[in-house]
């Protein structure tokens, strides 16, 4: 069911779910997550089976402020405290070593737990309301069935899971993809998935050169016809992996990434018989097929993240078979976006 997440009867009636160890779908200004009482087990365990996610994956603990941060995170250091004071409430996870006692479960069993402050109204409205019932951390992954594109609406999250679960309603979400991940439990900052944040603001703010753990954007290329271990980069950094290789952020129909010259001669080749396929690029592109369906991916980057999701599931229809999506500019803000097409492409 989706209820109005600004009205404040809606905020007490989730965290009424949460206290009783239910789910709540909530809006965060990145994706919408599915929220459980982090430190409730069987709350925990409800996320797993629900998203088909296998148990050792840790999830994001959500804190409504870098004080409830202290209650989960055994140490935090200089830097990552910068990180905190720069980038919350808003897109930024940070990995630190985990308060042994507290959110076992959430955290996959890890001895470091992901933080992260929401700016969304709603869902720090939500955190709020559970704070005051003594819950003082959500753990919430994206809303969305394991290995499947994240959710940007609340339409998006009930259809992935049916309306018996409760959906708090905050409108599409402002960013777009998911937070950018920076482990902070090795002594220095290592970026583990980039988001809207680019590497030079995050250094700015840190005061520490990044290390960065994703793959080359070369690399991520190279692997994009390939299949990739979920949600992970890079792949020898995952604690504990799961394993299972299944590609991630992957629409059914199957994604391919081409820049806009082999694009076009794709669809010169093909001319009228090119049939069931949808394009999303940024330079438009000429198709003498009728039934080619094509969207315009925005110039700006931001706006490219905030649409992408949402796009791919609009253009994710029974007929499609093929999505070519046209290959992002080399320039650090679009790393999120070319991060995740490659991962759908896999
Ligand atoms: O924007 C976001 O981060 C969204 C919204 C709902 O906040 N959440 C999200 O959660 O994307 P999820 O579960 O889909 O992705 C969480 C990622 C996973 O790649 C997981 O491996 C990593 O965070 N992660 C969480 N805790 C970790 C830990 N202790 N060590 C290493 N990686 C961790
Ligand atoms: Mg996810």
């Amino acid at each position: 069911m989706i209820i109005d997440g600004l009205n404040s009867a809606s905020i007490a009636q989730a965290a009424d779910v949460i206290a009783a160890a239910g789910l709540v779908g909530l809006p965060t200004e990145t994706v919408y997550g599915l929220a459980a009482d982090a430190a409730n087990e069987a709350a925990v365990a409800k996320i797993f089976t629900a998203k088909g996610r296998p148990s050792e994956h840790p999830l994001i603990v959500h804190v409504a402020n870098s004080l409830s941060a202290s209650r989960f995170a055994s140490e935090i250091p200089d830097f990552a405290q910068k990180l905190m004071d720069a980038f919350w409430p808003g897109p930024l996870t940070l990995i630190l070593p985990r308060r042994p006692e507290i959110a076992s479960a959430a955290a996959g069993g890890q001895n470091s737990v992901g933080l992260r402050c929401p700016s969304h109204p709603v869902a720090l409205a939500l955190l709020k309301a559970c704070a005051a019932r003594g819950i003082h951390g959500l753990a919430a992954p994206s809303a969305n069935q394991f290995g499947r594109v994240s959710p940007t609406t609340a339409a998006h999250v009930q259809g992935e899971f049916g309306d018996d679960l409760l959906i708090l309603n905050g409108g599409a979400c402002s960013v777009g993809i998911e937070s950018t991940i920076v482990d902070c439990s090795r002594g220095v900052p290592v970026l583990l998935r980039p988001g809207v944040l680019t590497t030079t603001q995050i250094e700015f703010a840190c005061g520490q050169n990044l290390t960065s753990n994703s793959l080359s954007k070369e690399e991520l290329l190279r692997q994009s016809t390939r299949r990739l271990e979920p949600d992970l980069i890079p792949l020898e950094a995952a604690p504990r992996a799961s394993g299972m290789l299944e590609s991630h952020y992957a629409p059914k129909a199957k994604l391919r990434l081409m820049d806009a010259k082999a694009l076009q001669t794709a669809l010169d080749i093909l001319g009228t018989d090119a049939k069931h396929i949808a394009v999303y690029s940024r330079q438009q592109m000429h198709s003498a097929s009728t039934t080619l369906i094509f969207r315009r991916m925005p110039e700006d980057a931001g706006l490219a993240a905030q649409q992408l999701f949402a796009t791919l599931r609009e253009l994710d229809q029974p007929d499609i078979k093929l999505i070519w999506v046209e290959t992002p500019p080399e320039d650090s803000a679009w790393d999120g976006v070319l991060d995740r097409v490659t991962r759908a492409a896999a």
